[in-house]
């Protein structure tokens, strides 16, 4: 019999076994068994050691030689953003997003972009379909027509042995899902497969200097498919975000080594191609014409570029049962909670009410100041009654019903002015907090939750029979 070429290691206590088991017979720990070779030590892998270690000898701190991370930009303002200038020779980055989010699209213009050799690596599609939607890009009559190979191939040695012979600035593998190992038995996505792909990559990457990119498809729950370990090997993850079937998308760094992780760049996937988007600030905001019950406009801000993001709310009386708690695009924690403290501190009862949010272009927003719109959007929609269309609100929102400011209001508010709002409302600065510098428009400032809603709500009382019938469409 042949001797076998690996095992299966539990990942909680380390103990290796021959044959996979639901459980661990050392320790009991259920589904910990993951299948990894049995590496014999070659001196290759010796030497990919010393690259990896090289300069171990400890050295003062401040006598550190600041060497200039050199890198090769895609081309592709957007994206070259978010990487924090562009590609760095020997790094490893994940590029995740859900099956048909537009990765392959990005990668494949990012490769022509490079201006050098690239070895596109695909296990997902055949050599003709990636030439497809090349010719698609308009990238088939250009330079990158000779300058990007293409190597329909699953097995991770024979890419890595492809691109050691190629010696490509950069390389891609079209995906790690597909990726397989010769020496490991579990399917192509199995986590052992995708584990030791990865980890070979890496040692790829960095003994040679070659950028490398992996492509990774991402669950419904949003982690990475294949094990978190993953994302420890490589230097920078990068997301590509969006609904499949809306135009636009997010790209945007989860972790990045060798730059900030704030930036987002923002692209519309068109005929040809992923195309930048002239005016971010304005692009999730695009269908938004009419004051609508449940709709407010959000001055948020990623990293340093401020985006006005609508933020929809409906809310309905609920059937039998627990009342439903729907979100998309914010955190449902915090919906939960905004639902809460609307009831006790600000008299807006949703307990038998069902409840969904939902940002517009299917964009998702993390930061906190995303409450205020959100929990006034939930108001606006019980009450039926709308926020005027000119009118952006954001803050953080405390259990007792509480504001709190967000950083850079005078940013976000000069970039709401500049796309035609005309008033704000935010949580009143505590004392001692510069003043804001005029933004151009009407600043509401306010304290409460109670007083937010009473301001954002009563306006459009108070008006009613002038302007507002035009503006409620
Ligand atoms: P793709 O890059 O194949 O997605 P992924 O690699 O993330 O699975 O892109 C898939 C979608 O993008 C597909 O439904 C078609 C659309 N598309 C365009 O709209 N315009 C284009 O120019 C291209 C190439 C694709
Ligand atoms: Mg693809």
């Amino acid at each position: 019999m042949a001797k076998a070429t690996s095992r299966f290691v539990c990942q909680a206590c380390g103990e290796a076994f021959l044959r996979w088991e639901g459980q661990c017979r050392n320790c009991g720990e259920w589904n910990s068994l993951v299948e990894t070779v049995v590496r014999a030590k070659t001196p290759a892998a010796r030497n990919v050691r010393r690259a990896l270690t090289a300069g171990a000898d400890p050295v003062p701190l401040a006598s550190i030689g600041v060497a200039d991370v050199p890198r090769a930009a895609t081309g592709i303002a957007e994206l070259d953003r978010v990487l924090g200038g562009g590609i760095v020779p020997g790094s490893l980055i994940l590029v995740g997003g859900e099956p048909g989010i537009g990765k392959s699209t990005l990668l494949l213009q990012a490769a022509a972009g490079m201006g050098g050799p690239v070895l596109y690596a695909t296990g997902e599609e055949s050599a003709a379909q990636v030439r497809l939607r090349a010719g698609r890009l308009g990238l088939l009559d250009t330079s990158a027509g000779t300058a990007i190979e293409v190597l329909a191939e699953r097995d991770v040695g024979s890419i890595i042995e492809a691109a050691r012979a190629a010696r490509p600035a950069l390389l891609v593998v079209d995906s790690i899902q597909t990726a397989v190992v010769d020496e490991l038995e579990g399917a192509a996505g199995s986590v052992g497969q995708v584990r030791e792909s990865t980890v070979r990559l890496m040692e790829f990457a960095k003994g040679e200097s070659v950028a490398v990119v992996l492509v990774g498809h991402v669950t419904k729950d949003g982690s990475i498919a294949g094990p978190k370990t993953m994302e420890h090997l490589v230097d920078a993850v990068i997301a590509l975000e969006g609904e499949r079937f809306a135009a636009l998308r997010l790209v945007r760094a989860s972790k990045n080594r060798f730059g900030s992780t704030d930036e987002v760049g923002v692209f519309e996937m068109a005929g040809s191609g992923l195309r930048e988007v002239a005016d971010p600030a304005r692009a999730f905001l695009a269908d938004h014409a009419a004051a609508a019950p449940g709709s407010v406009v959000a001055p948020t801000m990623e990293g340093s570029r401020p985006l006005l993001v609508e933020v929809q709310a409906l809310v309905s009386p609920a059937g039998y049962g627990t009342p439903a708690r729907k979100a998309s695009g914010v955190d449902p924690n915090r919906l939960g909670l905004l639902v809460a403290v609307l009831g006790r501190r600000a008299g807006i009862g949703l307990g038998s009410h069902d409840v969904y949010a939902n940002l517009a272009g299917g964009l998702s927003v993390a930061e906190p100041g995303l409450d205020l719109p959100l929990a006034l959007a939930l108001a606006s929609s019980l009450r039926d009654r709308p926020v005027a269309s000119d009118t952006v609100t954001i803050g953080e929102v405390g259990l007792l019903g509480e504001l709190r400011a967000v950083p850079g209001l005078d940013r976000r508010l000069r970039e709401a002015a500049r796309l035609g709002f005309r008033t704000a409302i935010v949580p009143r600065p505590t004392r001692g907090t510069p003043p804001l510098e005029d933004p151009g428009m009407r600043i509401v400032e306010v304290a409460t939750l109670r007083e937010a809603i009473d301001a954002g709500l009563g306006d459009v009382e108070r008006h009613r029979g002038e302007a507002v019938p035009a503006m409620l469409g």
